[in-house]
């Protein structure tokens, strides 16, 4: 099955911005993430965990993050019933960007923006390991399979450069995937309102919790695996 980031795209640098007009996701405090479409044919690009077209033709759609609706990937209202509270209780300690300077690619990681959805450690083993100090060897791989693995992963954690020049978007066209047992992965600058990204990360892509557990809210932070998330929608 496709997983984001799985689609051919072309590599963007950090400059310079994209001006195109893009969905958007407004998080309501204390309930669901509001998903908005800016084009009048409706909200597009919303793909359920089985791969399906959700929400076509609709002008926006209310998306739970509270982990309890019996509705997934829809808002029921549950959040009332549980008393759900979106606050983001990160102290923010992690959020800061580590280099791993290697021979011809510098790979850059910020841990506070990690979902811990496992695409690097399970891709490229040899670069990415978790029982080694640093986890992170920029030269145990051909450069190549490493631009390939940082591309997949979801969170915008990964980043690299190349010849001094910074990478950290695709070019895509937005889409909000659903991730099974995890979190909605934006693609495409779908913009994420009234919220600070993590330091020097992606713009383009990021994963937005929806069990309800992650302190990162309303991003992931791989809090799913520690509370047993379990939804197929
Ligand atoms: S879905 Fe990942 S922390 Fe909630």
């Amino acid at each position: 099955m496709e997983q984001p980031g799985d689609r051919k795209a072309k590599r963007r640098t950090v400059e310079p911005a994209d001006d195109r007009r893009r969905p958007k996701i407004s998080p309501v405090k204390n309930g669901p993430l509001l998903y908005q479409a800016l084009d009048p044919s409706g909200v597009e690009g919303l793909i359920s965990s089985r791969g399906e077209l959700l929400g076509r033709g609709r002008d926006s759609v209310s998306l739970c993050r509270c982990g309890a609706s019996a509705t997934k990937p829809y808002c029921d209202g549950a959040h009332l019933r549980i008393g759900f509270d979106s606050t983001n209780t990160c102290d923010g300690s992690l959020d800061h960007r580590l280099d791993h300077v290697g021979e011809r690619i510098t790979i850059h990681y910020n841990h506070g923006a990690c979902a811990h959805l496992r695409h690097c450690v399970t891709g490229l083993p040899e670069v990415f390991d978790h029982d080694r100090r640093p986890w992170i060897d920029p030269d145990a791989a051909p450069v190549e399979e490493i631009i390939a693995v940082i591309e997949r992963c979801p969170s915008g954690a990964l980043s690299y450069s190349v010849a001094g020049e910074e990478h950290r978007d695709l070019e895509r066209p937005p889409r909000v995937v659903v991730v099974k047992d995890g979190p909605y992965c934006l693609e495409g600058g779908v913009e994420v309102e009234d919220t600070i990204r993590s330091e020097r990360v992606s713009g383009e892509h990021c994963t937005l919790c929806r069990c309800g557990a992650a302190e990162n809210k309303p991003f992931c932070d791989g809090s799913h695996r520690k509370v047993g998330f379990r939804d197929e929608s």
